[in-house]
């Protein structure tokens, strides 16, 4: 067998060649994303799909390279959602700006590692401009500092980290845990934050839950017996996370309210904005916010309401110093104490050693469509939802959940029946939805209610989609009857 001739892989004009071909592809997959009578998914279920990829190398045995190339993309299409499709209303995964494609192209190529300034030097100085203009946005001064990393989850995770380290008098990095500690957070925060707290050691009984209000979100009136029963507990709570929005009914918590209680505890306040958090761009939206400019930490998706591909999270830190202080470790090839501020050596902050130059997306987003391009999504999708709620207030037999802070509607169908009768033909009226494939929507539960969810993050989705998606659910619906 002759040996990979390396020197032909790294070809530049082969290279470009395929280049084309790929881009050819993916323009015909976004015109067909969006062809009015294309399906946004086709469902197979996981052992179907798992068939289909473990016998695609057969199918495609002999094929030339750059064949098979096509050929994989060609089904990659055929077997992924289709985010770009107005109709795709489920998840909150946003449909990105096709120019993100060449950012991706470019960025994978340079693929510079970013632990330190030397391995990145242009995306640390993007990251840097980047999250210093987000920072001043929400209304922190010139003592804050962020950086991007992967994804919300991770963010929620570093921000608590660093509130512990912060609050606690205890070296938990050098003793461990030493006793109950607790976090504060709504029933409503994304499951990351329960995930983050137990990743801490806190267990059970340091996930301090809030009551909810009507709105569904954390009861502001509750904070203080909450706080007092945890203390009585011999619990030490050293942060309040709020959530901007709650992922399942995207209802902002009373972040302000959350912002006086947490100064007057002398405690962390920690604003998950993993969804919403971008609304700070909108002059319309913003109030929304209104106490994160107080927030400890915020976390904000680029990938959500930004216009931006996954994972691209910004971590916001009101005191820069508690960004630097988080991970106290000294690594003799990498890592080294320094009396000045390092804030170009990314390592020393973030969980990742090696990351993705994500700051390459936020940086030519801004650069290209300035940050107006943000203010007006946010403004047309949050608008969007209320539009939604126009067309099931017209229509007898749909309900919604709560009017919408943001762009995420929970509704449902009033079948005639009891009350898990008409559970379970919601959750089956979602799976005809989901394997029809025209639209495509998610469901949750909510006060042991069965919902179905829209979650509007496609800025091609226009009104009258929303208007026959009713139509559609409803015809779905009819045949449950
Ligand atoms: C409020 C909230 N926080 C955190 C996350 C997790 O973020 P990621 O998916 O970027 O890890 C989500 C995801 O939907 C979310 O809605």
């Amino acid at each position: 067998m002759s040996k990979t001739n390396f020197k032909k892989l790294y070809n530049p004009a082969d290279f470009a060649q395929q280049g084309l071909l790929v881009f050819e592809l993916l323009q015909d997959f976004l015109e067909k994303a969006q062809s009015e009578d294309s399906k946004t998914i086709n469902y197979r279920s996981p052992e179907d799909e798992l068939d289909f990829w473990k016998k695609w190398p057969n199918k495609h045995k002999g094929a030339a390279e750059n064949q098979k190339i096509q050929a994989l993309i060609t089904s990659l299409f055929g077997h992924t959602n289709h985010i770009h499709n107005p109709k795709y209303i489920g998840h909150q995964v946003g449909a990105p700006l096709p120019i993100n494609s060449f950012l991706g192209a470019a960025t994978a190529l340079i693929n510079n590692g970013m632990a330190v300034y030397e391995m990145g030097m242009a995306p640390t100085a993007m990251e840097r401009i980047v999250t210093d203009w987000l920072c001043s946005r929400v209304g922190f001064d010139h003592k804050s500092r962020g950086f991007l990393t992967s994804g919300g989850t991770l963010a929620n995770l570093t921000a608590l980290l660093a509130a512990r380290r912060t609050i606690v008098k205890e070296d938990i990095w050098h003793t461990g845990n030493t006793k109950k500690l607790g976090v504060m957070v709504s029933a409503e925060a994304h499951y990351c934050i329960d995930r983050a707290a137990r990743i801490m050691g806190l267990g059970d009984q340091g996930i301090i839950g809030i009551p909810l209000n009507k709105q569904f979100c954390a009861d502001a009136t509750k904070l203080e017996e909450v706080y007092q029963n945890a203390v009585k507990k011999g619990i030490e709570v050293f942060a309040i996370v709020g959530s901007a929005p709650s992922t399942a009914t995207g209802n902002f918590d009373p972040l302000e309210e959350m912002a006086q209680f947490a100064k007057s505890k002398s405690i962390w306040f920690h604003v998950d904005g993993a969804h919403g958090g971008a609304v700070v761009l909108s002059k319309k939206y913003k109030h929304l916010m209104k106490g994160a400019e107080d927030a400890d930490s915020i976390v904000i998706d680029g990938h959500k309401m930004m216009l931006m591909p996954t994972l691209t999270t910004a971590l916001l830190f009101k005191k820069g110093d508690n960004a630097h202080r988080n991970f106290n470790q000294r690594v003799e090839y990498l890592l080294h104490d320094t009396e000045e501020e390092d804030w170009y050596n990314g390592a020393k902050r973030t969980f990742e050693c090696t990351k993705t130059m994500t700051s390459v997306y936020w940086y030519t987003l801004l650069q290209v469509y300035g940050e107006k391009i943000f203010e007006d999504f946010i403004d047309r999708q949050f608008d969007l939802a209320k539009d939604f709620i126009k067309i099931l207030d017209l229509h007898p037999r749909f309900e919604y959940f709560l009017p919408p802070d943001s762009n995420i509607v929970c509704f449902r169908y009033l079948f005639e029946g009891s009350h898990d009768e008409v559970n379970h033909k919601n959750n089956a009226l979602r799976q005809l939805v989901l394997e029809d494939g025209t639209y495509y929507c998610v469901k949750t539960v909510l006060n042991k209610t069965q919902f179905l969810r829209v979650s509007l993050m496609n800025a091609t989705t226009e009104v009258s989609h929303l208007k026959e998606f009713i139509q559609f659910t409803e015809k779905m619906a009819q045949k449950l009857i």
